[in-house]
């Protein structure tokens, strides 16, 4: 947590009984070299007193935000201006949803919206108000903006209930909390990603699709994020975890995956699209389910070709640097380096999957990273550290090209 030295923080408290752990965040602050500035909210107070925090962060612990004298010594755009990065633990259900709606109405959030800054969030509440579909709305609407999230952690609460919503332990979110101030390789990038399969529907109850498991993309995405880019997944369906501070964006048909992504792609650096996007779709869909009609004469599917997404996306205007992915089972690098050419990509990601062992749903993967110029083997490795090598190879090249 050498990233915490000589940082001027700002630690946030709302009002939840979590709040007692923000004395030991304060402490481990302080340990590690930070100025620490409290700011709570009144609830809070209920939980912790302002005279405990005064004593361990060595300053005036801030609260109302008509408060004459405090605004006359460090009022809140002076807060803003002071700290380098926010951390507010605990995030209660109430401040993340006042968060997310931009209000203004008390010091915290007030700070927070004057605040340019590394904004961290440390939630803490019931697991059926973390659950519940408004908390993570409001949830993906503050990490789509840039805040990040720490937690929360799994297990028995205060209340009794088992389930997500306890917070962290201080020290797992100070770890998370200073890599706001390590800069990785894509820090300030923005990197929109596709995943998955798509589903084409035939009749209410059958679809067409394929084999994709959508690992690849959400390694890619968790990657990226890792090395400090806001990343923007948009998915098809797919039985995996979304990865911690990721926007996600769940769609089913290539068509509603052409639509979030022409809706997304403004601002974005980089555009990935791993997802396996299904190339036709029926010309009609039955309202209700086709019935067999024993006359055993072939049924026929009529379908058209949907949207090449890669295209729309490189034959923007204001292009990102493009990235494709070629599954093929044969010819795999020509048939890559004509995919290069054709969609108009700087890079396209070739893989074997023909070979069940690094194919579509395998935990595993070999892939030639291909451009104009160059081409790269990565070797057989799990999905994961490929993901890490190609979000290198991406940012080397972006990092070039504005160089
Ligand atoms: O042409 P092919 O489907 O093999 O190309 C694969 C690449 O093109 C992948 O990156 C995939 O995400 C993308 N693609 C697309 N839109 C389609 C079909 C494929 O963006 N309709």
């Amino acid at each position: 947590m050498n990233s915490l030295a000589n940082k001027n923080v700002l630690l946030g408290v709302t009002g939840g009984i979590a709040a007692y752990k923000s004395a030991e965040i304060v402490r481990h602050l302080k340990k590690s070299g930070s100025s620490v500035r409290v700011v709570m909210t009144e609830s809070a107070k209920e939980f912790i007193t302002p005279l405990t925090l005064q004593a361990l962060s060595g300053n005036r612990v801030s609260s109302e935000l008509l408060d004459a004298e405090a605004e006359a010594a460090m009022g809140h755009i002076e807060l803003a201006k002071w700290a380098d990065g926010i951390l507010i633990a605990p995030t209660t259900a109430n401040s993340l949803a006042r968060l997310a709606s931009g209000r203004a109405d008390d010091l915290l959030s007030s700070i927070t919206l004057a605040f340019d800054g590394p904004i961290s969030l440390a939630p803490a509440m019931n697991q059926a108000m973390w659950s519940d579909k408004r908390t993570q709305e409001n949830l993906d609407s503050l990490i789509s903006k840039g805040f990040k999230v720490c937690g929360p952690g799994s297990g028995e609460q205060a209340c009794g209930d088992i389930g997500l919503g306890r917070m962290l332990e201080p020290i797992e979110i100070l770890e998370l909390f200073s890599s706001s101030f390590t800069q990785g390789a894509m820090s300030g990038k923005n990197v929109l990603i596709t995943a998955g399969p798509t589903q084409e529907p035939i009749d209410p109850v059958r679809f067409i699709t394929n084999k994709s498991s959508g690992k690849m993309g959400y390694s890619l995405a968790e990657a990226a994020i890792e090395s400090g880019a806001r990343v923007t997944l948009i998915s098809g369906p797919v039985n995996l975890e979304t990865p911690p501070n990721c926007h996600k964006v769940s769609v089913e048909t290539a068509k509603e995956m052409h639509e979030a992504v022409m809706h997304h792609i403004k601002g974005k650096d980089v555009y990935i699209g791993t997802a396996a996007v299904s190339d036709y779709s029926p010309v009609e869909v039955k309202n209700s389910k086709i019935k067999k009609d024993g006359s055993r004469s072939p049924l026929n599917l009529k379908l058209k070709e949907n949207h090449d997404i890669l295209k729309s996306v490189s034959g923007l205007e204001e292009r990102p640097y493009v990235v494709g992915f070629a599954a093929e089972t044969d010819g795999l690098i020509e048939n890559a380096e004509n995919k290069l050419k054709n969609k108009g990509l700087d890079l396209i990601v070739a893989n074997d999957v023909s070979n069940e062992e690094i194919g579509f749903e395998s935990d595993e993967n070999e892939v030639t990273l291909i451009t104009k110029t160059d081409q790269q083997l990565i070797p057989r490795q799990s999905k994961k550290k490929i993901s890490k090598k190609i979000v290198e190879f991406i940012s080397r090249r972006i990092n070039e090209q504005n160089n």
